[in-house]
């Protein structure tokens, strides 16, 4: 593939691409975080009085599902109740009338969540409801189950802030966790690395457009510890839906038990690039052993190892940065593969199969 890196510096060229204007879209990410909260302001709470769940199940695909591992790798090592994130049309054989379920459908019509959906009301679970419309809401509204209406518009994975808030914010009213003061800290955090990212700072300045050209022509592989999974996993998947690129991701200890020996079969080191997500508290054990990983197992195999550190004032903060880098990254890597970063044909194609 010939790649002109020069379609990074030109506004016209990368507009004419980006047919559904995810070039507008990302730097208002930060404004999500507001919205969402003033849509969780208007639903019907009186049926959680009370409530004390013993387990939080986070239910939803894709775009939607990242939502509930932003909560997990947030607040999992600290939270008083086990939280799941369910990607699939079966309930665990727990779930019962002292689980929360927390239904997250963008479009409101996917079809494993959905179904999900029909065997938390069987199960007499307490149910809420994060979408934009679609089958989901009808449900809802049929079966009074309040429902967080988020603007309509969006392609689900750039609404992650508008998905994430409500689950945080029902946590909240719960007594589990606190959201609120973590706000300024989330769009302090994206405001300032919008002003290093955005398109219009050319490449030289520009981290993102830097980071698209090394990986351009490449499989990314991208690694984590187990606290940042959710980075690992969101940078894969926007790479596969943005940038239309394969890629694949790990964490350690996990990958040192299996991934490192497969890198050692690499002979041909020029189509291998690796992401580290790194954070300045991430334990030293998961630090230790991702520096480890890449100065001897990787580095021999791969043409470049890039480390991402993020900025921000608390870990929620500096994984919305990690994010809002993965996101700008896929973005430019879209451009320099001159695809469109918005659609995503295989996915509706494959729905509408299976409808
Ligand atoms: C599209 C995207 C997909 C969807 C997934 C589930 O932008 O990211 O991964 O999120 O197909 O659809 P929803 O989110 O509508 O339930």
């Amino acid at each position: 593939m010939k790649i002109d890196g020069n379609v990074l510096d030109d506004m016209d060229a990368m507009k004419k691409l980006d047919a559904s204007d995810m070039l507008r879209r990302l730097p208002e990410f930060h404004l999500q975080f507001k919205v969402a909260q003033s849509c969780f302001s208007r639903i019907d709470l009186d049926g959680f009085e009370g409530f004390k769940p013993t387990s939080i199940l986070i239910c939803g695909m894709g775009g939607s599902a990242i939502s509930g591992d932003v909560l997990l790798n947030w607040v999992g090592k600290s939270s008083p109740v086990p939280i799941h994130v369910n990607r699939s049309p079966f309930l665990p054989g727990y779930v019962g009338s002292r689980t929360l379920i927390i239904m997250v459908s963008y479009s409101g019509n996917t079809s494993e969540t959905l179904s999900a959906m029909d065997q938390a009301i069987h199960k007499g679970a307490q149910i809420m409801a994060i979408t934009s419309g679609g089958k989901l809401l009808e449900i809802c509204q049929e079966k009074d189950i309040p429902s967080v209406i988020i603007p309509s518009g969006y392609p689900p994975r750039t609404a992650l802030g508008l998905l994430f808030m409500p689950i945080a914010l029902l946590c909240q009213h719960l007594g589990l966790f606190d959201i609120d003061n973590e706000i300024p800290l989330i769009e302090s955090a994206l405001k300032s690395a919008n002003t290093r990212l955005n398109p219009s700072i050319t490449r030289l300045d520009n981290a993102a457009k830097e980071l698209a050209l090394s990986l351009v022509d490449s499989v990314p592989a991208i690694y984590s510890s187990p606290s940042l999974e959710v980075i690992a996993n969101r940078w894969k998947c926007q790479l596969n839906e943005n940038s239309k690129m394969l890629a694949w991701y790990s964490t350690v200890p996990e990958m040192n038990h299996n991934g490192i020996v497969g890198w050692s079969g690499v002979t041909d080191t020029s189509e291998r690039t690796v992401v580290m997500i790194r954070d300045r508290e991430d334990d030293s054990c998961y630090s230790r052993r991702l520096d480890l990983t890449g100065e001897i197992f990787l580095k021999p195999h791969a043409r470049r190892i890039v480390e991402v550190w993020p900025d921000g004032e608390s870990l929620l903060a500096r994984m919305f940065n990690h994010i809002f880098f993965a996101d700008y990254t896929s973005l430019y890597l879209a451009f320099l593969r001159g695809v469109d970063p918005t659609p995503v044909a295989a996915i509706d194609k494959l729905k509408l199969q299976l409808a």
